[in-house]
């Protein structure tokens, strides 16, 4: 994949969750568009280092920042350190996210609490904290036609209800909302704030979706597009998302999912 190096050249950038799979390629797909990104981890801190140690040495501009994206604490340091380092932001990927599946009627309140806290709150606190630096630096017009961009990794389950996940799926309805509300409030003083929505994406978080034949033919029952996605169909869009070729794109959802929310059950009519 090739981008203009200079499409988002001058700009800061953060994703959370940045270790691995939509989170990684995230970085490295913004990196190779020309943004300096900090990759940010939560327990995965070789694997961050990693990525880092592959921006810099294709010519790019990254640093590994760790920190709990449920901790208002942790989440202020990493931000102060951003600031520190690059001296501003101007994109946000709210990607950092988990999954604690179990049937609804075992759910244990820690799990509950455990997703929601990353998954949706996790996403208030980082997006708030970047609000704040958008709306004191304002609109750079060198940089780009916004003061600020914030993508957020909803999922086909804001949509799609799903049994075995209430937790995760409510999780993601929230964001879709988060997401709307913050676009409305801050439209006026030009802060673009979207979301994509992954359908199945080969990453860790559903190996076991994917990993073995019999898994992937049942899979692909889902996927009207034939092939289950790979990490670099959303770093990809998440590049759109942040550059100002989709200036005029604000309170969105991007579903990059293959068609999953297609009802693909009703192809052959009913
Ligand atoms: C989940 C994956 C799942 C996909 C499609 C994603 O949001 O994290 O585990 O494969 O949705 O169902």
């Amino acid at each position: 994949m090739s981008y203009s190096p200079y499409l988002l050249k001058g700009q800061k950038a953060l994703v959370t969750g940045a270790s691995s799979g939509i989170g990684e390629a995230s970085a490295r797909c913004l990196a190779k568009a020309g943004a300096a990104v900090i990759v940010n981890y939560h327990s995965e801190k070789e694997e961050a280092q990693k990525i880092v140690h592959d921006i810099i040495s294709e010519g790019g501009e990254a640093i590994a920042i760790g920190a709990n994206v449920a901790k208002e604490d942790e989440v202020k340091a990493m931000f102060e350190q951003m600031f520190r380092e690059f001296g501003t932001i101007d994109i946000l990927v709210n990607n950092a996210g988990l999954q604690k599946d179990s049937p609804f009627v075992d759910m244990t309140l820690d799990n509950w609490n455990l997703v929601i806290g990353v998954n949706l709150t996790g996403q208030f606190i980082c997006a708030r904290e970047a609000v704040k630096e958008f709306l004191r630096r304002g609109v750079k017009p060198d940089i780009s036609c916004a003061a600020g961009k914030i993508i957020c990794m909803s999922s086909v389950h804001q949509v799609i209800p799903w049994a075995g996940h209430v937790n995760y799926a409510t999780s993601k309805g929230g964001i879709d909302l988060l997401m709307k509300s913050m676009a409305q409030e801050l439209a006026p003083q030009k802060i673009r704030v979207n979301s994509v929505a992954p359908g199945a994406i080969k990453t860790q978080i559903n190996t076991a979706a994917w990993n073995t034949p019999e898994a992937e033919a049942k899979l692909l029952q889902l996927i009207p597009s034939g092939r289950v996605g790979v990490p670099e169909d959303i770093g990809k869009a998440v590049v759109w998302l942040a550059s100002d070729d989709s200036d005029y794109v604000n309170g969105t959802t991007l579903f990059v999912d293959g068609g999953m929310t297609l009802y693909p059950g009703f192809a052959k009519g009913g």
